[in-house]
């Protein structure tokens, strides 16, 4: 019974303890951590999309995806100090659900990891052509190598987005090669990002002007579903500039004192960023407006779709913040700050790339517990002699995360991303109140206040996040899952090394490979 394939909760925390505890991070180290890998493309880039689907609303949307964010942290913060292995939900759904449901989670964490890192390396190639090449360079790339082709909602005259490409190509293989991401670098790139989007904010409040609030739900608090639009269609999408965060709890095991530090650390970089992010759309939409291209009967034309992008290409539209692929530097240069708008570009341009390297990371890192586990092919978690990284999957994965850089517009893969993290959180804060109930003795390091109300809020706060993504994105789970499924049913079932009755300690630890979780050492 494929159900009944539960890995033993001690199995997986015997690995774990084969090593010696480092505790060594403080809640400001954590937190640093958390905004390192959050601040990304979501507020630099999205901001944009977020617009052409709620208007002025989207400060609304900001709140809302981050409500959801801080209730599922919680519950990321229980199981991740209690169970502090490799493999993220992967493993805790292993431990509570199974091995048929562990794989399912494991399978959409692709979409979450590899996907987001798409969409990354398409919002660092909106600053790279605008800020780098054309302000700085003056070299214009033609349309066909910087945009993906316009029937998957590129722009026209486009074919290939190869900065995106590039970009995903260059941080893989510094993965393979072992380079890690160091706190004080981490540290540095914390510090430049924040310092971008507070001089955005300092510059663009005083000069809001408050008509450009009106009207300020232009399409609706829901947009219809599956349309993806009005606020909570945009909470949908810009739950993207909050995806990270988990990564916060795979440091829960070298945090001091987690019962405290860790919720400060994801709480607090979550609350930091939300209020960041409030002010940045307020400062964005209150300056140069942030409505919606409407299209026939009123309803605004989708974001990442062929006809928002036809009107883009229109002489009035070129200055709206909705059209813009480089959002915020774009607001600055229209309010006459053009010099800082620039050095935001830089930020981005900077600080993007470690995003990048984060979400990659974990990618390969999920791959490498799955075929560990026999349920993926053991060539995969090969580990290079001299590198000492999984360099074939890191490899598989870089190249497939190019692919979808290279050819899919920011939003989509936005939203698909979004699609599969909130299957994955939705799936731990299951498996925190299952394990509550199974093994209610086992040592905490951090327990959730009020699980009861907190777990339920996190599943439903995500179904209903979920539920408000365009169809095409809200489709990709059942698809993908299904793919997933195909693959287990010729693969994982028969090769899994629990089916086999194999409950194994392993001799290689993910911690033994290069590079460290990025930013934590
Ligand atoms: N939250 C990260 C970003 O916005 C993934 O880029």
């Amino acid at each position: 019974m494929i159900f009944g394939r539960v890995k033993p909760l001690d199995a997986i925390l015997a690995t774990a303890e084969k090593k010696a505890l480092h505790r060594t991070l403080g809640p400001i180290q954590l937190m640093l951590f958390g905004i390192g890998c959050i601040i990304g493309t979501g507020i630099f880039v999205l901001t944009a999309a977020g617009a052409q689907k709620a208007g002025p609303g989207l400060m609304l949307a900001f709140i809302i995806a981050g409500a959801v964010c801080i209730v599922a942290a919680l519950c990321y913060a229980e199981i991740a100090a209690m169970i502090p292995v490799a493999g993220s939900a992967y493993t805790y759904s292993y431990a509570t659900m199974g091995e048929f449901l562990a794989w399912t989670v494991g399978w959409a964490l692709v979409l979450e990891y590899a996907i987001a890192g798409s969409a990354v390396s398409v919002g660092w190639s909106g600053y790279f052509t605008g800020t780098i090449l054309n302000q700085f360079l003056g070299i214009s790339l033609p349309p066909w190598l910087s945009a993906g082709p316009l029937a998957l909602g590129g722009a026209p005259g486009g074919l290939i987005n190869l900065p995106a490409l590039v970009i995903a190509l260059l941080v893989t293989w510094l993965l393979m090669i072992g380079t890690s991401e160091s706190a004080k670098v981490n540290a540095v790139l914390v510090a430049i990002k924040v310092a971008a989007l507070t001089a955005f904010i300092v510059l663009t409040l005083p000069a809001i002007e408050l008509e450009r609030f009106n009207p300020f739900l232009p399409a609706g608090m829901f947009g219809g579903f599956g349309t993806g639009l009005g606020a909570v269609g945009a909470a949908a999408t810009i739950f993207f500039a909050y995806v990270g965060f988990d990564a916060v709890s795979t440091a829960a095991e070298e945090t001091k004192n987690p019962q405290r530090n860790v919720p400060i650390g994801l709480v607090g970089s979550l609350l930091f960023c939300t209020v960041f992010y409030i002010l940045v759309a307020a400062g964005a939409i209150g300056t140069i407006g942030g409505q919606p291209i409407m299209g026939p009967g009123g309803v605004p034309f989708p974001a990442g779709s062929e006809e928002l992008a036809r009107q883009c290409a229109m002489p009035q539209h070129a200055e709206a913040l909705v059209c813009s692929n480089e959002a915020l530097a774009h607001v600055l240069r229209q309010i006459g700050f053009s010099g800082v708008g620039n050095l935001l570009g830089i930020a981005a341009f900077v600080a993007l790339p470690s995003v990048i390297l984060v979400l990659l990371f974990a990618q390969t890192r999920i791959f490498f517990v799955m075929s560990r586990d026999g349920l993926l092919p053991e060539f995969l978690s090969k580990v290079h002699p001299k590198w000492k990284t999984p360099y074939v999957v890191t490899a598989i994965t870089g190249v497939a995360v190019g692919l979808g850089a290279a050819f899919f517009p920011v939003g989509r893969l936005a939203d698909i991303a979004n699609a599969g993290t909130l299957y994955a959180f939705a799936a731990v804060a299951i498996s925190v109140m299952l394990l509550r109930r199974r093994d209610p003795e086992r040592q905490r390091h951090f327990r959730v206040p009020a699980l009861w109300l907190v777990g339920p809020l996190a599943i439903g706060g995500c179904l209903f996040l979920f539920l408000n993504l365009p169809t095409a994105a809200m489709l990709m789970v059942p698809i993908w899952t299904a793919i997933g499924l195909v693959i287990y049913g010729l693969y994982g079932y028969r090769k899994s090394h629990l089916g086999k009755g194999r409950i194994e300690v392993h001799e290689l630890e993910i911690e033994d490979l290069e590079p460290p979780v990025p930013g934590t050492e």
